[in-house]
């Protein structure tokens, strides 16, 4: 696995030990998005749910700047960086982010990233070799995985190898690994990083993305992959994406205990069961299906995304200085935590972070369910 950090590794191996699906499809016929630095902004902005408006919550968006409150997949086209490395994807990928509510005085802080991506595309077949049932994206298409209004664990939400939505924290220097399908508890510190692993559906019904009904063209493959995907929702089946969110919590380090749960999603969610993660395409037309095939960095000593057998003849990849640099002015006039041009924690540098709210910004009270959430207008 490309995986940045040893103790991942051992988490995931840990999951594919009790995993019931076959392992071998993780293997090979896969890339990874390894984005070099902090998102491309923080804003209340969704242009899936909420075109041209200023959405419910504000979300850490990553991808292409021609990232837009209204958008399509021509003005994805217009990117000129991203803040993820293949130059062919402009897409934009977003999910909603995290703040430290702190347990001693309520104050709201904006959890920092890590300074990196990791957004996987999976490909391949029983045998490890691309599944040519497998195609690109429509230009026009999106979709979404999660669920914002979640707040318990419904089963229906699908994580890494066919496991459900995950939180983890990684351990390291004495402390346990800790995880969970929603936020663990019971550590005081995650040495190697704490984040979020959630998958998106890979099958479709041929349908329209529906903003009344924004899953319902969208479903999970059967047995991760290996075995198609359920009717009707076989029309065809696309790249598996698997996000996972990776944030640095070590600031907060003392500043709660094992008992807490001291994080917030920024709809309000104080469970981690409503951590979501929207899709807007804006992959060059046919660069996709072209490398498919060929492109294989998931297996160590595999050539990297640069080579000719993945990106190298589609323009190549962003290094990672262009893609730290590509950063987005937010467009909603308000504090959220994040200041323009930021760049949190670089690696060995010094940790900053954007700053103390007095409540997540937006109309986003914190709903502790079981219920589902229901949205709030202030
Ligand atoms: C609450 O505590 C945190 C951590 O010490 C601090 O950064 C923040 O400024 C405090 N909030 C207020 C309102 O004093
Ligand atoms: C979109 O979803 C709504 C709610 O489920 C449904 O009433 C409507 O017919 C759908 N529209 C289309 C074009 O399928």
């Amino acid at each position: 696995m490309l995986l940045t950090n040893p103790k991942v590794s051992n988490a995931l191996v840990g999951m594919l030990l009790t995993a019931a699906v076959p392992v071998v499809a993780q293997q090979g016929a896969y890339f990874v998005l390894e984005g070099g630095g902090m998102p491309l902004v923080l804003e209340r902005r969704d242009p899936i749910l909420s075109p041209g408006q200023v959405s419910n919550h504000v979300h850490s968006i990553v991808g292409g700047n021609g990232f837009a409150a209204t958008m399509d997949f021509a003005q994805a086209q217009t990117a000129t960086c991203s803040t993820v490395s293949p130059i062919a994807d402009k897409s934009n990928y977003w999910m909603p982010n995290l703040y430290f509510h702190d347990p001693n005085n309520g104050s709201f802080i904006r959890v920092p990233e890590q300074p990196y991506h990791k957004i996987y595309y999976k490909y391949g077949n029983g045998e490890n070799e691309y599944d040519t049932d497998i195609e690109e994206f429509p230009q026009e298409f999106r979709m979404i995985a999660g669920n914002m209004l979640y707040r318990e664990d419904k089963g229906d939400i699908m994580g890494p190898y066919g496991s459900e939505l995950g939180w983890f924290c990684h351990g390291g220097n004495g402390y346990p690994d800790v995880a969970a399908v929603g936020f663990p508890t019971g550590f005081t510190a995650c040495p190697n990083g704490f984040a979020a692993a959630i998958t998106m559906p890979s099958c479709w019904n041929g349908e329209d993305f529906n903003i009344s009904n924004p899953s319902a063209h969208m479903a999970y493959p059967i047995a991760d992959g290996i075995q198609g995907c359920p009717a009707p929702y076989n029309v065809k089946r696309f790249p598996q994406i698997f996000v996972e969110y990776w944030l640095n919590i070590n600031t907060f380090d003392g500043l709660y205990t094992a008992q807490d749960q001291p994080f917030v999603l920024s709809p309000g969610d104080p469970t981690g069961f409503g951590f979501h993660v929207d899709f807007i395409n804006g992959w060059d037309v046919g660069v996709l299906n072209s490398i498919m095939p060929t492109c294989k960095p998931g297996n160590t000593g595999n050539p990297p995304l640069s080579d000719d057998s993945c990106f190298g003849n589609y323009g190549g990849t962003f290094t990672n200085e262009e893609m730290t640099s590509c950063t987005q002015m937010p467009t909603v006039d308000e504090y959220v935590g994040w200041t323009y041009g930021e760049v949190d924690n670089p690696v060995g540098g010094v940790l900053t972070y954007g700053g103390v709210l007095d409540g997540l910004p937006g109309c986003c009270p914190i709903q502790y369910g079981p219920n589902d959430a229901t949205v709030q207008t202030c």
